[in-house]
């Protein structure tokens, strides 16, 4: 590695050495004796997501790094160290209103950090599948801090090397770096542990506090817990971490994962309840539609191309279309399921999220705080869901190719006359000045026809359009629509109007397409890894604000109340199939067409 900031040693001592590479740029005089003193440098790729670190000085001055994606990045060699995304970092003292020191120390002689990271519900699949290989994944790119360890949380008797087998079965490896696996993979077990005990028992996590302990000996201790468990017992374990297993000189967060209740009320009480042993600050709602790419991508898309925001409003916009789709049904997890239904389970978090990062104004900056105020107000601007807006389907069994697939009911932990959804379609409306008018449609359903995830913007007619005629009675096969394919296989695309080559005068339909794998060769992060990295960092932007929480709750909860008290039964719709008809009826209502099944063979 090279070292060419005169302050690379501070910056080792909070991130692993083989994270960055720090080039100075310029220098106005020395640090830290004179309090104004500024650097600035230039650092590679991996600290670009920083956005701000804290520490003291051994004379106890506080500082402040911050941290800035720059434009230098074209001018940066290709395959050089400061290649690809590059940042500006500028190195200056804290005024006393700033001092925010994050336990970190660093400077000469000063204590280093370290984080332990405990994922509680370690047995379960979500710990097994995503939350362990994300975090390997991140440890793999050097991401993870220089200090580290994760524990393992659950109820189930297991040693640490039980537990090292259970993760390793699921740990995969980046494909350009594919050599070292092995190795890095028997580095990351060794920092693996385990702690049984049960979710409601202080002592159990007085236990895990000391284990914890042992690791961190001399350094400043940071703790992160990832609630990996059924939402019954998240006040438990969030009482008995803070009482017995907080840190107590650094940080503590907490990883909450959804349902974040069923309706305004629960969750507001789970909120209370959480808010009873942590701040806001210190619980990190996790919606992992936020860590997709292609939905982190659309801020950048609407607001660095000016092709697209002056278009972003009813004027040119006809509707807006967010659909889900998964080609499997709940198997294996109906109990979960049949209690919250695919509009609390799908639309009422991931759509909605998706549809604030959408439909929001700009924000003041990409501080998290004017994010997330842009999100609330979208969100307190649009009208409760209607009944007569929303209809509901539920799978039933069907055969195909000699296969029987199995009705939602067949799932013998679902009672045999449930009506909870498994597919639903909506029509939300934002009532702005910038929206006013234009329906948002929302689909998702399980066990459909294809698996995937896209936002579907349909443009309005152009006026006067000299070459009508050729597109017959049809005008809607003549709009344009931008369509960004969130899953599987990424890709923005804008449908065009576009003449056939040759002689006379023939249009077809035509894609300008951007398709991530042929862009972009190098393997997309999955989302769980953006965000265990910003919650590491303690960045918020990706998280949902407990108001954010609340206007999403009340949009839905009225029309949930109504479902269930009217027993509404959802239309049944073949497993495999393109879902109910009336999510046609319902589009119809507002002159839109599912822009997924298209009749122009484009989807
Ligand atoms: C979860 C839902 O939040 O998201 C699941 O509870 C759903 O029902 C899953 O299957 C989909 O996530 P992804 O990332 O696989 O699209």
């Amino acid at each position: 590695m090279m070292a060419r900031c005169s302050f690379d040693s501070w910056l080792s001592t909070i991130l692993s050495p083989s994270s960055f590479e720090c080039e100075q740029l310029s220098w106005k005089s020395m640090w830290p004796n004179r309090r104004n003193s500024v650097h600035l440098f230039h650092v590679s790729a991996k600290f670009y997501r920083r956005r701000k670190l804290f520490g003291k000085t051994t004379n106890g001055s506080s500082v402040m790094v911050l941290f800035k994606q720059d434009g230098l990045a074209t001018n940066t060699p290709a395959n050089g160290p400061l290649a690809g995304k590059s940042t500006i970092g500028e190195l200056r003292p804290l005024s006393t209103s700033e001092e925010n020191p994050e336990g970190v120390n660093f400077g000469k002689g000063v204590m280093e950090s370290t984080i332990s990271i405990t994922v509680v519900g370690a047995s379960g699949d979500l710990a097994k599948k995503k939350i362990f290989p994300a975090l390997f994944a991140l440890y793999y790119e050097g991401f993870l801090p220089k200090h580290f360890t994760v524990f393992g949380y659950a109820r189930s008797k297991m040693t640490d090397e039980e537990l090292r087998t259970m993760v390793s079965k699921t740990l995969t490896c980046r494909i350009d770096q594919r050599e070292n696996c092995g190795d890095k993979m028997e580095q990351f077990l060794k920092r693996c542990f385990y702690h049984s005990g049960q979710y409601n028992s202080e002592e159990n996590f007085a236990e895990l506090d000391k284990k914890l302990r042992e690791k961190e000996v001399g350094k400043v201790p940071n703790r992160l817990f990832y609630l990996s468990i059924p939402p019954n017992i998240f006040v438990d374990v969030v009482r008995c971490a803070s009482y017995s297993a907080s840190s107590s000189t650094g940080w503590t967060r907490v990883i909450v994962e959804k349902p974040f209740g069923r309706d305004s009320e629960s969750s507001a009480e789970l909120t209370r309840c959480l808010k009873l042993y942590l701040n806001e600050d210190q619980i990190f709602r996790i919606d992992h539609y936020l860590g997709k790419e292609l939905v982190e991508n659309l801020s950048v898309l609407r607001f660095s191309n000016l092709v697209f925001e002056p278009l972003w409003s009813r004027n040119y916009i006809r509707n807006v279309q967010f659909i889900f789709s998964e080609d499997f049904g709940t198997e294996g997890r109906g109990g979960y399921f049949d209690s919250y239904g695919i509009i609390r389970d799908i639309m009422q978090n991931h759509l909605l999220q998706i549809l604030a990062l959408f439909a929001m104004e700009t924000p003041v900056s990409l501080d998290a705080e004017d994010i997330r105020n842009e999100k609330v107000k979208v969100l307190r601007s649009m009208r409760p869901l209607q009944l007569d807006d929303v209809i509901t389907g539920q799978y039933k069994g069907h055969m195909k190719g000699g296969k029987a697939y199995p009705a939602y009911t067949d799932d013998p932990t679902v009672p045999n006359d449930s009506l909870t959804a498994t597919f639903a379609a909506a029509a939300l409306f934002i009532d702005n000045a910038r929206w006013d008018g234009v329906p948002f449609l929302m689909k998702a359903g399980k066990a459909l026809h294809k698996r995937g995830a896209e936002i579907r913007v349909q443009f309005r007619h152009v006026p006067g359009n000299l070459y009508k005629r050729t597109f017959g009675t049809d005008l809607d096969k003549a709009t344009n629509e931008l369509v960004i394919r969130v899953q599987p296989d990424e890709t923005i695309y804008l449908k065009i109007n576009n003449k056939i080559p040759g002689l006379g005068m023939r249009l077809d339909r035509s894609n300008l397409d951007l398709h991530y794998a042929a862009r972009y060769p190098r393997e997309i992060p999955d989302a769980y890894e953006r965000l265990l990295l910003d919650a590491i960092e303690g960045e918020r932007r990706l998280f949902i604000r407990s108001d954010e929480l609340d206007a999403a709750w009340a949009l839905f909860s009225p029309l949930l109340k109504e479902l269930e008290e009217k027993k509404i039964a959802p239309e049944l719709y073949p497993y495999g199939s393109r879902g109910p008809v009336g999510a046609h009826y319902l589009a119809a209502k507002y002159n839109v067409r599912w822009g997924d099944l298209s009749s122009d063979g484009q989807e």
